[in-house]
């Protein structure tokens, strides 16, 4: 089998390097591409030789503009990046006959109320990070491609920056901090979604009934600030020096820190749907989060 990978140096990309390379064939690009190869999705029309050069059976796109706040002042990037590429990837698949995956995000609702939302809940996006993105599943959809868009959030990986390892410098340089407590939702490791990737594209290309639309997050709720006591209390039972007292960790509104672009309170995401489909369990967020920790610590 040939697969085709987009993104391979983001935090699903680079794991998604390793659980797809027993499928079959990869090749892999990040935005500079490779010798005749585009991957760069500010120039999206350039991705559609690439696709036929390589003639996937499987398209697999970890590729997105990821910096939400910087998308409110670039919306015409954010959208070649979220939307506009990703739908000429998906028409490229439709013509082939491939399969494409594809990521989207929690954004794409507007984080009201409390209750896990199911994938056919409505959207509403607050942001443009999150409007772009729904505009890339709609193209997905509407290009008759068989597909995989995984919607997921907050997620992390050990390989670079992320919340937990800036927690833990603040931890060990402050008294105090204050950390986000009415904001809902399940970090996900890119380990995770590279591993449920894997099985869930080889049991789609199997069976194309499959295809679709899927919530994919870690299992179970928290806010940022349950999340940052975790990564901190964890760090400091495994003996790393830590400066802030566990009752030193204060909860504060998202109003404590405005941003640019407007993140939705409710993140929770109901993945009974992906669940049952693929005959997963999907862990606790917590199980993840630990490994990760025990890999940096
Ligand atoms: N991060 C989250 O919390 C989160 C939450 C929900 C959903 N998601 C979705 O999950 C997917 C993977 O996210 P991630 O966290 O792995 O993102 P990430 O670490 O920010 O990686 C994004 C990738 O996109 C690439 N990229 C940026 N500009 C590009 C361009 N012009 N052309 C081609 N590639 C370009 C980057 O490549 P370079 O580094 O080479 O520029 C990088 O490899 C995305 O679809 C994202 O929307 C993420």
């Amino acid at each position: 089998m040939k697969i085709l990978l987009f993104g391979k140096n983001g935090q699903v990309g680079w794991e998604l390097q390793r659980s797809l390379a027993p499928l079959g064939d990869i090749v892999a690009l990040d935005h500079d591409g490779a010798p005749g190869l585009s991957g760069n999705f500010a120039d999206p029309e350039s991705l559609a030789a690439t696709v036929r050069a390589i003639a996937p059976d499987l398209i697999v796109n970890a590729a997105a503009h990821t910096a939400v706040d910087k998308a409110e002042s670039e919306p015409d990037f954010a959208r070649a990046l979220n939307a506009l590429a990703p739908g000429v990837l998906a028409r490229e698949a439709a013509t082939l006959g491939a399969l494409l995956v594809h990521y989207s995000t929690d954004y794409v609702f507007d984080g009201s109320g409390d209750a896990p939302r199911a994938e056919d809940a409505p959207t509403g996006p607050l942001s443009v990070y999150g409007a772009t993105k729904l505009e890339g599943e709609d193209l997905i959809r509407q290009s008759g491609c068989r597909h995989l868009i995984f919607r997921t959030s907050w997620v992390y990986a050990a390989r670079g920056g992320n919340f937990a390892k800036t927690m833990l410098k603040l931890a060990a340089e402050r008294d105090k901090l204050t950390i986000i407590d009415d904001q809902h939702g399940a970090p996900t490791g890119a380990e995770l979604l590279a591993d449920v990737t894997a099985h869930a594209a080889r049991m789609t290309l199997a069976q194309p009934e499959l295809a679709g639309t899927y919530h994919l997050v870690a299992g179970g709720t928290t806010t940022w600030h349950q999340y940052a006591r975790h990564v901190i209390e964890h760090a400091r039972g495994r003996g790393r020096a830590i400066r802030v007292a566990p009752d030193a960790i204060l909860p504060v509104p998202t109003s404590a820190f405005p941003t640019p672009a407007k993140r939705p309170a409710n993140s929770r995401l109901d993945t009974q749907k992906l669940q049952h489909a693929f005959g997963l369990t999907l862990p606790a967020w917590q199980l993840g989060v630990d490994r990760m920790l025990d890999e940096i610590l």
